[in-house]
This record gives structure tokens, sequence and C-alpha cells, in this order.
């Protein structure tokens, strides 16, 4: 699969301008346990995917930069040494974005040629956006020679998506795809940015994940405003951020905020707890625990924290009514996206048929089951 995403770029970089690129992949990510953590300087539990973007490179004469979004057959060509962030939502600016925070930095970077494809579905929750910003950063530190380290090149991710795409999201995504390691998920300490790896090994069972093809859109300011809201509750309490709440503290203030917010701030500090706990479970075997854990994450991202969608809180029943789902709730940051779930290897074609035909039945469309396999991060390929 991913082989052929690789000629289909390089051969595409090669016919258009008859020069060897570099070439680079940066997976997507799942994300086990610990969402909406990660800006709050909790905990979150991802691993790198066998699925992702493949981007080639390389330097040019030329006085504009030529860029390719080959899944969507756009292509724009700008001069890279003058650039500013493009319409709210284009693809451009993820690319750009990257360009501009290079900058920032005091680097020089002049005209090249990029080429991007990939497979990850787009506003699934596996972090397309991360898998394209890494690409980018890191085939262009290769290419002029940046010396930029991998932790200064998620930053430099995280900021082209604050500043051109206009999400002010946590570290988790691009951390992910920079540092997976195969077999492996990890607990990354986002106040830290360190991590430690888990193998992944459940024997007779597995994650899937599957997608209700309904689209969130991160830059709708839902994201955002979750994000104020944290930090508005923690500034309330002169605290740096929500992970250094307790469940008694944030009592102490129930009556000085909106319940609404009360609850978002209570989900977050569970969320964090529950994040550990599931690294227990793992270290315990136990995944009828971490199971009973990806539940309760779920209800609290539904009821409390509000970022789910019917279509979300359906495959998520619907997954609990199955004895050999041990667990299942949304993934990333909601309204649309995908579900993860903990299911036996043997039922997961049985799961997959009955759940397809009863989301058909009830929404009228298709969802879509996807196998992972946990992978390594943002590498050069050759
Ligand atoms: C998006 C963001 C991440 C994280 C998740 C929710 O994927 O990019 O930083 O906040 O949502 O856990």
């Amino acid at each position: 699969m991913t082989s052929q995403l690789v000629n289909e770029v390089k051969t595409f970089f090669l016919d258009t301008f008859k020069v060897k690129p570099l070439l680079v992949f940066s997976p997507g990510r799942i994300n086990i346990i610990g969402e909406h953590t990660d800006y709050n300087e909790g905990f979150v539990f991802p691993a790198a995917v066998n699925k992702g973007i493949v981007a080639a490179v390389q330097k040019t004469k030329n006085k504009t930069t030529n860029i390719f979004a080959l899944d969507l057959e756009s292509s724009i060509d700008v001069d890279i040494t003058n650039i500013q962030p493009a319409k709210k939502g284009s693809w451009e600016n993820y690319v750009l974005g990257i360009v501009a925070e290079i900058k920032k930095r005091g680097k020089k970077v002049e005209n090249f040629n990029l080429v991007f494809k990939g497979n990850i579905p787009s506003g699934a929750g596996i972090s397309s956006s991360a898998a394209i910003e890494n690409a980018v950063v890191f085939a262009l530190n290769e290419l002029f020679n940046f010396n930029f380290t991998k932790e200064e090149m998620i930053l430099i991710s995280q900021k082209a998506e604050h500043n051109y795409v206009g999400v002010n999201c946590g570290i988790m995504d691009q951390y992910s795809s920079m540092f997976g390691i195969e077999d492996h998920a990890l607990l990354l300490d986002c106040r830290t940015i360190t991590s430690k790896a888990y193998k992944i090994d459940f024997k007779s069972y597995q994650f899937i994940l599957v997608n209700t093809n309904v689209k969130h859109s991160l830059s709708d300011s839902a994201y955002n405003e979750r994000r104020a809201t944290c930090e508005a509750v923690s500034k309330l309490l002169s605290v740096k951020a929500l992970r250094d709440v307790t469940i008694d503290q944030l009592e102490s203030v129930k009556n000085k905020i909106h319940k609404e917010n009360y609850e978002k701030a209570l989900y977050v500090i569970k969320e964090i707890e529950r994040t550990k706990q599931a690294c227990l479970a793992i270290e315990d075997n136990d995944l009828g625990t971490l199971g009973n854990l990806l539940f309760k994450s779920h209800e609290g991202l539904s009821k409390r924290y509000k970022v789910s969608c019917n279509e979300l809180d359906f495959l998520v029943e619907f997954a609990k009514a199955n004895p050999y789902v041990l667990g299942a709730r949304m993934m990333g940051g909601g309204f649309g996206g995908c579900t993860i779930n903990l299911i036996a290897k043997d039922e997961v074609k049985n799961f997959t048929k009955k759940v397809s035909k009863a989301y058909l039945e009830v929404f009228g469309k298709s969802c879509s089951v996807y196998n992972i396999k946990l992978s390594q991060g943002t590498h050069l390929i050759e």
C-alpha cells in the first residue's frame, strides 16, 4: 500500500521536474486514550500508524516554488521568499505555515519543488494535518541542512497549525507522528514532552478504527473554544494548566464558573487520570480494565466535554453491545471522524459486517473499518 504510494509520488515528481527527489514518509496516528488533555499539559497515549503522507522534494533554481497536493489534484506556484497565509481552510497553509515558522527561526528557505500524497482519510481524527506538517518540515530540514532536532521540528509543525491553519492544537499529533515506534504506543507527558514506549501486543485482541465518515473541521471554533475554557478555569485557580488541578480544587470554584465549564474541566482532570490508569492496565495485561476506561473516556467526551456527535455515539453504543468488544471511544478532536475499538481478533470480520449494516440502516450512509499497524515515525525513504 505504502510502496505504491511512494512510487506514485516519486514518478510524478520525476515526470514533472526531471530530477530525483528526496522522499519522506510521515505517519498519521491513533490515540488509545487521553483526549483533549495535551493542551492541558496532561498525558496522552498515541501511536503512529502505517497510514500517512509521502512527500517528494528537491531544490530548484526557479524563482518560484511549485507545490502539488496530488490527492486533491491541486497545485500552487509561489515565491517562497515572500509568503502569507492562504485562504482559511485551504491545504496550502500546512506547507506555507511550515516555511514561515522555519524562517522565524532565522533560517533561509530557498525555492523548492514539492509533491505530496497520502492514504489517511482527512478529517477522520487520524491526524493527516500533523502528517503533512511533519513531512514538510522533515523534508526541508534534510534538503537545506537546517540541523533542526526532531523536538524542534514538532514545535515548528505545531506553530504552523496555530498561526497558519488557525487551530490552537496541542502537541500530541506532531509528537506521535514524528517519534512513533513500530508496535508501540507512547505515553506522552505533554508538560515535559517526553514519553515512555509501551509494546502493544494484546495476543487475541487488537484495535480497529471505525470511521463515521462525518468530516470534522477542527478549525471550527469549537476546538479553540474548548482550549480557551480550560485555560480560563486554570487561570481562575492560579495554576499553569488543568494538569495541576485536583477534583477538590475544582469543587472550590464550582459556584464561580458556568456549569458547562465546570463539566469540561472535570472531564479533563478525570481523563488525565484515566490515561495513567490505562497504562497500568496494559502493564498488568488487564484488557477488561483498559476497555472500561475507553468507554468512560467516551462518556466524558460526549456528555461533559461535548465534542461527540450522534454517529460517534451510535458506534460506541453498538460496540458496547458486543461482548467481544472490550472498549470503544471517539478518537481525536471529535465532532466526527473515527472510533477506536478494542476487539477480539476473531470477531473483527463479524463486527465489521454487523456495524456496517446497522450504520447504513440508521444513517443512510456508510461507515469504514480500518485495520491499522503501529509504525515508525517520520523518516526518509531509501
Ligand atoms: C486534535 C489536536 C490534538 C489533540 C486532539 C484531542 O487532534 O490536534 O492536539 O488536542 O485533537 O485530543
